[in-house]
């Protein structure tokens, strides 16, 4: 893919929330730092602590594994069929009550990247398939997707302006004035999907969140896109409810429904919700997901001495008693004791410099209660932690 104008090896596009279309595009362009080459271990051990070559690999290594990769988890594939599908039954329908989709979960499941990641190659296939769109001499900005990541206790008002923001619109005048210079850009910048990252700092005061919820049904009716919102029990959220018996279906991602409480409000009538939740071990499955994503980012280190495959075989119990199942905890933890382990000079991912990690406060809570559970029974935690995965990694 074509590098934006003036990349270079200082910027880091892809690692604060894209505010504004040219970020987003600095972000749809964005690669990760590649795989340093490792020269010959004998060279490296040979090579003095404080040699220039040396802290430049690890410099290089460092940075390569702080990014580490990012996995195309099942529910991140799940979200992607969910949304293409989504815009593609949007893309020609007319105006009115097209469908968008809320995805609800806790705190670091991994919503706000998984957005990015759909809409990030949503958006390369656009420019793939129709380069004439983005071409420079173009005229006006095409800008198929609108990223907009609220911030706290924010109001219709705020919404809009943030979008006139991102497309580049002034953003002086009353709500009204934005509201139309904001659906007159959409239109123009031919934009296809919007993304409303933590829907849930919607201000849900009694007032406001009526009238938030009205903004949210008046920019999925009026503006001719798919609407996808993330955030955190937005089933409790003015969108969804407003208090009382008799409210929407809530369907999560393992296909389970259940009635909640709040009538329908019209933004209910809009979206459908989905719950992104957790890895969880209680299924042949659910272990195979969890074995799969392990193994997808212990394969991407750049260590001399790790021991190929030890932590999807045998720490993968382990990694999720650590992390409660959290890709974000998983994630940190990998990349904080690759780093550990280059800077010790130990080149391998062991259990030991796991163990000498610090997580989070939520999850390092949720490990000292796991490690009180196994110390109760000792002699079964004894037994599952060497109780061999389904292989999801290819191996027998
Ligand atoms: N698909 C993925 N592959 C690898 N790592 C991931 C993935 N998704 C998330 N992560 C890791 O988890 C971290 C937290 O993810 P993210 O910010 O998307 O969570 P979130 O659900 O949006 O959290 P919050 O509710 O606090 O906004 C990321 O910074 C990244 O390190
Ligand atoms: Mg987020």
């Amino acid at each position: 893919m074509m590098a934006p104008p003036g990349d270079s090896e200082c910027l880091h596009p892809g690692l604060a929330e894209p505010r504004t279309k040219e970020e987003w595009f600095a972000y749809v362009f964005y690669e990760p730092p590649p795989r340093p080459h490792l020269p010959p271990y004998d060279v490296y051990a040979a090579m003095d602590k404080d040699d220039a070559e040396r802290r430049r690999l690890n410099r290089s290594r460092n940075r390569y594994h702080s990014a580490l990769v990012l996995a195309w988890t099942p529910a991140v594939q799940h979200f992607e069929t969910e949304i293409t599908e989504l815009l593609a039954a949007n893309e020609m329908a007319p105006p009115g009550a097209r469908l968008g989709l809320l995805i609800d979960g806790p705190p670091t499941v991994g919503k706000s990247t998984l957005v990015k990641m759909i809409g990030r190659k949503f958006e390369q296939d656009l420019r793939e398939d129709f380069p004439e769109r983005f071409a420079p001499d173009r005229l006006g900005a095409y800008v198929p997707v609108v990223y907009v990541s609220l911030t706290d206790q924010v109001t219709p008002k705020q919404i809009s302006i943030a979008i006139a923001r991102y497309l580049n619109v002034p953003t002086s005048g009353t709500k009204d004035t934005i509201d139309d210079r904001v659906l007159t850009a959409l239109t123009a910048c031919g934009t296809q999907l919007i993304i409303f990252d933590d829907l849930h700092f919607l201000d849900c005061s009694l007032k406001e969140g009526r009238a938030s919820n009205d903004h949210i049904k008046f920019l999925a009716n009026h503006a001719p896109c798919t609407i996808i919102g993330t955030g955190v029990d937005l089933e409790d959220s003015p969108l969804l409810s407003e208090g009382g018996p008799a409210g929407p279906v809530k369907r999560n991602t393992r296909g389970k429904s259940s009635p909640s409480s709040g009538p329908r409000t019209q933004t209910a009538g809009r979206f459908s919700r989905q719950e992104l939740a957790p890895f969880a071990l209680d299924s042949d499955t659910g272990i195979l997901q969890w074995v799969g994503v392990i193994n997808s980012l212990e394969n991407a280190l750049a260590l001399y001495r790790h021991e190929s495959k030890s932590l999807t075989r045998r720490h993968w119990r382990y990694l999720h008693d650590r992390t409660n199942g959290s890709i974000a905890g998983l994630h940190a933890l990998i990349r904080r004791s690759a780093v550990r382990a280059v800077q010790q000079g130990t080149e391998a991912i062991t259990r030991e410099i796991m163990d000498s990690i610090v997580l989070s406060y939520a999850h390092e809570r949720a490990y000292a209660r796991v490690v009180e559970l196994q110390s109760r029974s000792s002699a079964k935690s004894g037994s599952e932690q060497n109780k061999k995965p389904p292989a999801a990694d290819g191996s027998a």
